[in-house]
C-alpha cells in the first residue's frame, strides 16, 4: 500500500507546480513582497494538510491491515483514551495554533503601512479599472504602472457594484466596495507585466475585467509620469480631424482627453489611449481594426458594456482612428 502513496503525492505536487507556469498568474510565483508572504502561507498550510492527510491515511491503512477487535490488548502500546485525547484533542489544536498564529502574523504584516508609498487610487468600473495618480494629472486605465523596490499604496473604490482587485503575483484579493475605500499595500521585486482579474463576480463581463499591473524601474516610472504630466502632442493633419470628430460626436460625452473639450466621466479617460495594449479592459489588442469594430459595435465584443455603437461616416471614422492612435504621451516608451 506504501508504494501508492508516494507517485499520488508527487502528481499533487506537479499539479500545483503545473499552475505556476507564466502563460496563467499564479499565487505561487510570488513577485512582490506581499504576494511573497502570502505563498509562505500557502505552503505551510499545505505541508501541514499534506503530513495530516499521511498520518490519518497511515492509521485507516493500520487498522484495515489488522483488522477489527484486533487491537484489544494484543500490541497497542497505548490505550484508546490516550489515542483519541491525543489525536483527537491535542495534535489537532497544536496544528491549528500554529496555522492561527501564522495566519494572523502574516496578516497583520500586510497591513502594516511603508513609508513614502507611491499611491494610486483605482475605481472599479463597468467592467473595466479607472486609474489615477493622486496630486498629479495623470489617469489612464487598465494598466497600472508602478516602480519595483517602492512600496505602493492602492485606495480602491467602486461607484457601481462590488468588485475584486486581484493580481496573483503581486498581493492578496482586496474587494472595492461601493462608499468605502480599501487600501492594499505591496512592494514589486521584480520587473514585468502582471495580470490581475476581477475576482468577485460583478455581472455580464466579469471575466473579461482584466488588467495589467506594469512594474517599471524607478527610473522608467518617473519618465512615464514625467510624460503623461502634460497633454499629449497636438495633432496634425488627419488626427487633428480626428479630433474634431472626437469632440463633437457623443464620444465627448463619455470620454476624457486632456487638453481637449471632451471631458465626459462614464468611459475611460483617452489622453494616453494610444500607448495602451489593449481595448475592453484587456478583452481585444490595441490595434486599428479591433478599435474600428469597438467604435462601430461594442456590443459584438464586449456585450453589456456601457460603450454605445457610434455611427460616423467611413472618412471621420479613419480621422478618429488616427486620432486615438495619436494619443500618446511625447516621451513614452
Ligand atoms: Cu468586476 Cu467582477
Amino acid at each position: 500500500m506504501r508504494r501508492h502513496r508516494s507517485p499520488l503525492l508527487v502528481a499533487g505536487i506537479l499539479a500545483v507546480v503545473a499552475c505556476g507556469d507564466s502563460s496563467s498568474p499564479s499565487a505561487l510565483d510570488p513577485k512582490g513582497d506581499e504576494a511573497d508572504r502570502l505563498a509562505g502561507l500557502w505552503w505551510l498550510l499545505f505541508g501541514l494538510a499534506t503530513a495530516v492527510f499521511l498520518v490519518v491515511t497511515a492509521f485507516i491503512v493500520v487498522g484495515l491491515v489488522r483488522g477489527r477487535g484486533t487491537s484489544e490488548g494484543k500490541g497497542s502500546r497505548i490505550g484508546d483514551g490516550t489515542f483519541i485525547g491525543v489525536g483527537g484533542l491535542i495534535v489537532p489544536v497544536a496544528v491549528l495554533a500554529v496555522v492561527a498564529v501564522a495566519t494572523v502574523g502574516t496578516t497583520k504584516e500586510l497591513r502594516r503601512p511603508a513609508p513614502d508609498p507611491v499611491r494610486i487610487d483605482v475605481v472599479g468600473k463597468r467592467w473595466w479599472w479607472d486609474v489615477r495618480y493622486p496630486g498629479t494629472a495623470v489617469v489612464t486605465a487598465n494598466e497600472i504602472h508602478v516602480p519595483v523596490g517602492r512600496p505602493v499604496e492602492l485606495a480602491l473604490a467602486s461607484d457601481n457594484v462590488i468588485h475584486s482587485f486581484w493580481v496573483p503575483q503581486l498581493a492578496g484579493k482586496v474587494d472595492m466596495i461601493p462608499g468605502q475605500r480599501n487600501l492594499l499595500r505591496f512592494t514589486v521585486t521584480e520587473a514585468g507585466t502582471y495580470r490581475g482579474q476581477c475576482a468577485e463576480y460583478c455581472g455580464l463581463q466579469h471575466g473579461r475585467m482584466a488588467f495589467l499591473v506594469i512594474a517599471d524601474q524607478p527610473a522608467d516610472f518617473d519618465r512615464w509620469m514625467a510624460a503623461r504630466r502634460s497633454p499629449p502632442p497636438p495633432p496634425t493633419g488627419l488626427a487633428a480631424a480626428g479630433r474634431d470628430v472626437l469632440e463633437t460626436t457623443s464620444c465627448a460625452g463619455c470620454h476624457r482627453v486632456q487638453g481637449t473639450t471632451a471631458q465626459g466621466v462614464i468611459g475611460p479617460d483617452l489622453t494616453d489611449f494610444g500607448s495602451r495594449s489593449t481595448i475592453g479592459a484587456l478583452t481585444v489588442p490595441n490595434d486599428r481594426g479591433n478599435l474600428g469594430g469597438w467604435i462601430a459595435n461594442a456590443q459584438s465584443i464586449k456585450t453589456g458594456s456601457l460603450m454605445p455603437p457610434i455611427s460616423v461616416d467611413p472618412d471621420e471614422l479613419q480621422a478618429l482612428l488616427a486620432y486615438l492612435e495619436s494619443l500618446r504621451p511625447a516621451a513614452a516608451p
